[in-house]
């Protein structure tokens, strides 16, 4: 990936939720975390341009996320704190196919695509259930899979082991670990975040520590206090 931040800001009215920052990301593997309402999911949004910077800009692959916004989508999919919220269609695999469908690909290459998707992220059995029914587990792989299969470069995962078993847990962070495009992951489970190349700390809207997961994680702890 290459993402670059020049004196970027973001204020909701008088709130500032992230102070100016000038940064580059170039790592295939990286990790954000940071306190509750610490900008972290702010920060994210701003690399697919869901969030538009108050000062400076953002570039994403070469992509202004201003004036290039339909693209910059295209190129960094998001899948979303609360998954469910971004399924659309009633049916599992009419939802995969959904993305498909919007950019007007022959029926053909749909269903193949939609298929190829659902066996990727092992959820063939699943194609014909209705994604309101779905565990969090479910939810959360058919989310993936519904971004994955339009081909973006980069994926923004917000909390995507948030209210997972065990098992499931570890079924979505095998699945993240063999993911062919990059990977930006927010979450607030440690482990999730302990062998990426590059870990950011957010702490009240700034970044406070950048580099290895260790040292990330040993400030991360100083400042939460525990
Ligand atoms: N659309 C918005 N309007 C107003 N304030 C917002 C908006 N989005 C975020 N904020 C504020 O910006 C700050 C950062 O929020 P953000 O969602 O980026 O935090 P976060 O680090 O992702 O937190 P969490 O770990 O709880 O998900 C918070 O104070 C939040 O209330
Ligand atoms: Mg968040």
């Amino acid at each position: 990936m290459d993402i670059r931040f020049t004196d970027c800001s973001v204020s909701f009215g008088e709130r500032v939720a992230l102070h100016p920052l000038t940064l580059a990301l170039d790592e295939r593997r990286i990790g954000i975390i940071g306190l509750n309402g610490s900008g972290k999911t702010t920060f994210a949004r701003l690399i697919n341009g869901l969030v538009k910077p108050t000062t400076g800009r953002v570039v994403v692959n070469g992509l202004d996320t201003r004036k290039d916004d339909k693209a910059v989508l295209a190129e960094a999919g998001f899948i979303f704190q609360n998954p469910q919220h971004q399924l659309i269609m009633p049916i599992v695999s009419d939802d995969i196919a959904f993305g498909l469908k919007n950019r007007g690909l022959p029926q053909h290459e749909i269903a193949a695509r939609t298929e190829a998707a659902l066996t990727r992220f092992g959820v063939t059995h699943l194609a014909r259930r209705r994604v309101h029914e779905l565990s969090g587990g479910e939810t959360q792989l058919v989310a993936m899979a519904s971004v994955v299969v339009t081909g973006p470069r980069i994926l923004i995962l917000d909390e995507p082991t948030n209210q997972l078993d065990l098992r499931n847990r570890r079924m979505v962070a095998d699945t993240i670990d063999t993911l062919d495009e990059d990977t930006i992951v927010i979450t607030h489970d440690l482990a999730l975040v302990e062998g990426v190349e590059r870990l950011l700390l957010f702490h009240e809207g700034r970044l406070l520590a950048d580099g290895r997961p260790a040292e990330t994680i040993r400030r991360y702890h100083e400042v939460a206090g525990c």
